[in-house]
């Protein structure tokens, strides 16, 4: 069935979960949601995110986009610097949203394309490589740029040396008055070196709210300056979003989509499917797919439990990952982003000769081919043993991401506390920092 929403199926697992285990679940899931419902769980100081879509801070909202136009105009490249929750969300909405070479057309094709004079957007403070930032510094060369720093802690390794470097280089570039004016810092309201700094210099500072927790921040100002300055509608992103919470907050267990999807991969967790992958057949969905890992790793992973989230880009992968799905350890579920329209439509033309054999396809649009791949593949890999849930998106749009972050913060926070865990805390992430300080000789 196709319809102009988001729509979550769960028929392909018959043959897996029988009516009885719906039924034997039910009851728990409405718990955990209630629980969700009730603010009274663990975690409950970070449910912010909740109700960001209908309950955020109007002002700041419109100072946001006043921000993302004056960017748009000063600066030919936009460095967005953060890590985790501070990254993958702006990553993921630009990719759905955007072009997929937007960073590559010529000012004249993004014109044409675009609709606007849209500046480069590029991400740093997401690793520690310095070929990586060295090559990023060359390629913006001597053309004019901005910083988005967002950091909620404000002390986060990776960004704050990111952060360093390009703020040096702003400042050299600009002088330090101007290199203010082209800084702009996401962070804490009230706390954190990164906030200190802000306030010192005077940079223009957008709030990450205290009840909203890094991988459940992408509908605040930390997804939205960037998706904003890419010329994307944040509105209808939000908009998405309310419709969304809207629907998932009224609609019985049945007909419920988040309810579903978290009783389907828990039945699946407790069978011995521990494994989930996310799986899409277009490009645009990789990075909603490793935003989707950093939501629910980081939520679900602790105390010894949780599904582990794992993805794979089809058909690209069917050529590599696909012999383990098809035939390995059968610890595995796959859930799979369908995007009904993908924007684009190439038909396949004649060939005079027939040498690569693909006249058969005449007429056939590229699309076509794609879900005829993506059919064979479910089929193939039910047949193997793996069983299959899909999201149907019905277009790439801001509308549709809006309530695709939706769908998937709720169903994580219902399906932890159904697992028993603390979905909003993430104590794990802490080992390594703390190893990693003492090798650098870091004073406490
Ligand atoms: O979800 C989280 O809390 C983390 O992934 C953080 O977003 C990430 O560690 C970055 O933290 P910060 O924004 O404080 O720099």
């Amino acid at each position: 069935m196709t319809t102009n929403q988001l729509s979550f199926d769960a028929s392909a697992t018959a043959q897996f979960i029988q009516p009885f285990e719906w039924s034997a679940i039910e009851p728990q899931v409405m718990a955990a949601a209630r629980l969700l419902d009730s603010r009274k769980g663990p975690g409950n100081e970070f449910l912010g995110w909740l109700d960001l879509p209908v309950k955020y801070d109007r002002a700041e909202y419109r100072r946001l986009l006043a921000a993302a136009k004056r960017i748009q105009k000063q600066a030919e490249v936009l460095v967005v610097i953060g890590i985790g929750g501070s990254y993958l969300g702006a990553k993921a909405a630009l990719d759905f949203c955007g072009h997929h070479f937007h960073n590559n057309l010529t000012p004249k094709a993004r014109h044409e394309f675009l609709g606007h004079n849209l500046p480069e957007i590029y991400f740093a403070g997401t690793n520690l490589s310095s070929a990586y930032l060295t090559n990023l510094i060359e390629l913006i060369g001597d053309r004019s740029f901005a910083i988005n720093v967002i950091s909620k802690s404000g002390t986060t390794t990776e960004p704050a040396i990111a952060f360093r470097l390009f703020k040096k280089i702003l400042e050299s570039k600009y002088g330090v008055e101007e290199a203010r004016k082209r800084i702009y810092a996401t962070t804490d309201s009230q706390r954190g070196a990164l906030k200190t700094l802000a306030d010192q210099e005077g940079y223009e500072i957008f709030v990450v709210p205290d009840d909203v927790g890094g991988r459940f921040s992408v509908l605040t100002s930390v997804g939205l300056l960037p998706v904003a300055v890419a010329g994307i509608d944040t509105g209808e992103m939000l908009r998405g979003a309310a419709d969304a919470r809207a629907r998932y907050k009224t609609a019985p267990f049945e007909n419920n989509d988040v309810l579903q999807y978290v009783a389907a991969r828990n039945i699946l967790l407790r069978k011995g499917k521990e494994i989930e992958l996310m799986v899409n057949y277009e490009p645009r969905l990789h990075y909603v797919a490793e935003w989707w890992k950093q939501l629910f790793g980081e939520s679900e992973g602790k105390d010894g439990k949780g599904i582990f989230p794992a993805s794979v880009d089809f058909t690209s992968d069917l050529h590599s990952m696909g012999q383990y799905i098809q035939d390995g350890r059968r610890h595995l579920f796959e859930t799979v982003l369908e995007l009904n329209n993908p924007g684009a439509e190439i038909m396949i033309e004649e060939e005079a000769v027939d040498l690569d054999g693909l006249n058969y396809l005449v007429g056939c649009t590229l699309d076509e081919v794609n879900k005829k791949a993506a059919e064979g593949t479910r089929l193939a890999h039910l047949e193997g043993g793996v069983p299959n849930l899909s999201l149907r998106i019905p277009a790439a749009t801001p509308y549709h991401l809006g309530g695709l972050f939706y769908f998937f913060e709720k169903s994580c926070a219902i399906s932890g506390y159904l697992l028993g865990v603390n979905p909003f805390d993430q104590p794990g992430v802490e080992a390594y920092k703390k190893n990693m300080f003492r090798l650098l000789g870091k004073k406490s």
